[in-house]
């Protein structure tokens, strides 16, 4: 941990390059290359919706998580104290990472209750009461249980104490050594499932889907739909990775970092891809089935295989794997700025903001049973969450810290920052860089954002 000269005290942080690498990475890899990415890439139109989702990240998921990882290690605190730390006297730039935590909860609040569905999966696999070829049974299963209020709640309480415990460990002994762990045991069990599911007869169809673009299919909605997606999956626009960048250590390389996450984040997704569609196709289902994909049209798939009682345990076991690590970013938002800001315990901020998650996540919980009746704009509160957060708040998010860092923050510091104060020599990149903060970035989500959202 780095010594603060300012209290003597040492503040907690990450302790080695591959704990850096694995906390970052376990952040950006979640229920988003598992449940999110193949259900949007099913039901937009496969690999063209992969080519602009490519383009999203290279082009606005690298610079803003550039950006906010630089400017967190910068100012080595929580979100909101890093603006006020770093902009100029009075201006609310901080409002940036008052709307990220507003995010986090909105995020957690949805996520944690499809975190909870893959948990239950997981023993439900175990005990084979999901082991049914047949989709209307897989579908009854599911139904019964998203629409059992106890079964809903109990599932995402138990999801919240999990990450909340973890938490309460520290960023180096909890955040760190866990997702040092997890990681590579993720990578290994997709590889496995993957590879099977690559080897079923009739399994090239799913490739072909993922790797032949019909372009036919875009439109605004889905091109903000991808930018979205890139926003979600590279847990930015909203503090996570300032967050975890205020733990980088000095001498880690920032942009190097960020392209070695965005690659194997992106691989992930492509292994979750292969391991899904050519086992979808292979057995006659549906790509399009949407956001019950992994919920009712994959289990019917791995019954359908041979040994698939196993893959299936070993598939859900990844998901929640992954869930996890995102997880712990989401909830590290909330609690490193209540701590900091209002200068409590880590301890007493966990649990407070554990008690207003689940009251908040009870309301996604309970949108498939007792709630279900309840909209706003037409949407249950889980799809209205889900809706807002990656198609306004983390986008939006997303413009101003470009502008913070193209207009107020600057090319000299930026360059300074990025060569950890001298150490490297990147100077090229951080030019391209500075360009597309200060126009590409914040203009293209922009436009993307308003045609999407048909004001434009
Ligand atoms: N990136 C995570 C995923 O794809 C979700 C997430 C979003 C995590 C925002 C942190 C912040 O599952």
């Amino acid at each position: 941990s780095t010594p603060n000269a300012a209290t003597g005290t040492s503040r907690d942080g990450f302790t080695s390059s591959f704990g850096v690498l694995a906390a970052t990475l376990g952040s950006a890899v979640g229920l988003g290359n598992i449940w999110k990415f193949p259900y949007l890439t099913g039901t937009n139109g496969g690999a063209s919706f992969l080519v602009v989702y490519i383009i999203a990240t290279l082009l606005v998921g690298l610079p803003v998580m550039i950006s906010e990882i630089m400017l967190g290690r910068k100012a080595k605190a929580d979100a909101v104290t890093t603006f006020q730390k770093l902009a100029p006297a009075g201006q609310p730039w901080w409002l940036i990472s008052a709307s990220g935590v507003l995010a986090a909860f909105l995020i957690i609040a949805f996520y944690s209750e499809v975190a909870a569905w893959v948990f239950a999966y997981v023993f439900k696999a175990i005990g084979g009461a999901i082991l049914s070829s047949d989709p209307k049974v897989t579908s009854a299963a599911f139904k019964t249980l998203i629409s059992d209020p106890v079964q809903a709640l109990l599932w995402q309480w138990l999801v919240l104490l999990l990450i909340g415990g973890i938490l309460l460990l520290g960023v180096a002994k909890g955040i760190e050594a866990v997702t040092k762990k997890l990681m590579p045991l993720l990578f290994v069990l997709l590889l496995v499932v993957a590879v099977r599911s690559l080897m079923l007869p009739g399994a090239m169809k799913g490739v072909e889907f993922l790797l032949a673009p019909d372009f036919s299919r875009l439109s605004a909605g889905v091109v903000l739909t991808a930018v979205g997606l890139a926003f979600f999956k590279l847990s930015i626009g909203m503090g996570t990775m300032m967050t975890y960048g205020s733990y980088f250590r000095d001498n880690q390389n920032i942009p190097t970092t960020t392209l070695r996450v965005m690659g194997a984040d992106l691989f992930v997704s492509m292994l979750a891809g292969l391991a899904i569609f050519p086992a979808v196709f292979a057995f006659g289902f549906a790509p399009g089935a949407g956001p019950s994909l992994l919920f009712i049209t994959i289990p019917a798939v791995f019954a359908s295989m041979p040994l698939g009682h196993v893959f299936m345990v070993v598939f859900f076991v990844l998901a929640a794997i992954a869930s996890t690590g995102a997880l712990l970013s989401l909830l590290e938002v909330p609690v490193s700025v209540m701590s900091g800001r209002l200068g409590i315990s880590r301890k007493r901020a966990t649990v407070i903001n554990l008690l207003v998650l689940a009251l908040i996540g009870s309301g996604c919980a309970l949108s498939n049973s007792t709630l279900s009746g309840f909209t706003l704009f037409g949407k249950t509160l889980f799809d209205l969450f889900d809706f807002l957060t990656s198609n306004i708040l983390l986008p939006l998010g997303g413009i101003f810290i470009c502008l913070f860092v193209g207009y107020v923050w600057g090319l000299a510091r930026l360059k300074q920052a990025l060569s950890n104060e001298g150490a490297l020599e990147n100077g090229r990149l951080v030019r391209v860089l500075f360009v597309l903060v200060r126009f590409v970035s914040p203009l293209l989500i922009l436009v993307v954002m308003l045609r999407g959202l048909g004001v434009l």
